[in-house]
């Protein structure tokens, strides 16, 4: 069960072009476009017809034209040709989503579009258009449920184990972290002075002593993961040698056992620096590999004995608990507003 009434990341902003693009997003199949003046368009993948994928059709000018009736919709789903019928059936139109393209994402709301809300996005995101800053973003497939994702962002301690030859060091699963509710965002905050550089650190911004480094983690639910970090030397906040990212994680459900996991790294340092860049994509991309093995192994332990029959919980799964409570209660707001319109409906027709 996945939450609806929000915003998801449905692509990044450069996957999406004239070529239909097929992905299932919080259990929903969907098929994305671009018209040719190149607004992003999305509908449910599955033809009102006789319910073939819209995604096996093709583009004709800014319409869909489904592959096996040839039946077309333009971009607000209304059907704009019916192949041997003279008079189109109003009713006939494929449902549509609302999207918002902003800081290099696509943004979809899968619930009801009376209900988007605009303040939903995680403004953080917006570190990756911001002037001074230099964006990076990429997408990876990860075969476990989200929640196993948040879970992972929400603990990085993890780091000084999994991620030893990137960004893990020892102080950050040695030094405790506060956790804060704050309105409806969980922030963690991990505070490590005098420590060991991690080693991608030390590539990226050249440190050659020991560094305060900053971590500050903030959740939005259902699924976004925003992570602050800041290092500099030791004592010298104000050294030019210094590193500043945000890590903005995206963990966008698939299924109940997958996630497609977009990502956002923007750097306020060496912005201009194009080799920095490839070498942070790979130091990245190798640290998120790491993640995925283990959150793949994880969920195959999972789907046998469910997560919440252990007994064992530390400080550090206070962040990762909270997240889970309020995403149950945004389901439960979901399931009761949806239980509250059918009973409307029902009095109505009685
Ligand atoms: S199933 Fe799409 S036109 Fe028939
Ligand atoms: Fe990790």
């Amino acid at each position: 069960m996945f939450v609806k009434n929000c915003w998801y990341v449905a692509a990044l902003a450069a996957e999406l072009g004239r070529t239909l693009l097929a992905r299932t997003i919080a259990g929903d199949p969907v098929v994305m476009y671009r018209t040719e003046a190149g607004l992003a368009v999305a509908m449910l993948d599955r033809c009102p017809h006789r319910l073939a994928p819209l995604s096996l059709g093709k583009l004709v000018g800014d319409s869909l034209e489904c592959g096996y009736h040839g039946v077309s919709f333009a971009p607000d789903g209304r059907c704009v040709r019916l192949p041997g019928e003279e008079r189109i059936p109003p009713q006939f139109c494929s449902k549509t989503f609302p999207l918002e393209e902003r800081w290099g994402f696509v943004w979809i709301w899968l619930g009801d579009p009376a209900l988007r809300d605009d303040s939903m996005l995680p403004q953080d995101f917006r570190f990756q258009d911001e002037p001074g800053w230099c964006p990076m973003s990429d997408h990876i497939h990860v075969s476990a449920h989200y929640e196993l994702l948040v879970d992972n962002l929400l603990d990085l301690s993890h780091e000084a184990f999994l991620h030893m030859n990137t960004i893990g060091n020892t102080a950050v699963a040695e030094t405790p972290a506060r956790t804060t509710l704050d309105g409806d965002r969980v922030e963690v905050l991990r505070e490590m002075p005098d420590c060991t550089p991690p080693k991608l650190f030390v590539k990226a911004a050249g440190f050659d002593s020991n560094i305060d480094r900053y971590q500050r983690l903030s959740y939005k639910s259902p699924c976004y993961v925003i992570i602050e970090v800041r290092a500099t030397p030791t004592g010298r906040p104000d050294d030019p040698t210094r590193l500043i990212w945000w890590v903005l994680n995206a963990l966008t459900p698939e299924t109940e056992s997958t996630t497609n996991y977009f990502w956002g790294l923007p750097r306020q340092f060496r912005q201009d620096d194009t080799a920095l860049t490839d070498m942070l994509r790979a130091g990245i991309t190798r640290t998120f590999e790491e993640d995925r093995q283990m959150l793949e192994a994880q969920q195959r332990v999972v789907v046998q004995v469910p997560l919440d029959s252990r007994t064992v919980y530390t400080r550090a799964d206070q962040a990762p608990g909270r997240a889970r409570s309020m995403v149950a209660a945004m389901l439960a707001r979901e399931a009761r507003a949806a239980a509250q319109a059918t009973e409307k409906r029902s009095d109505e027709a009685a």
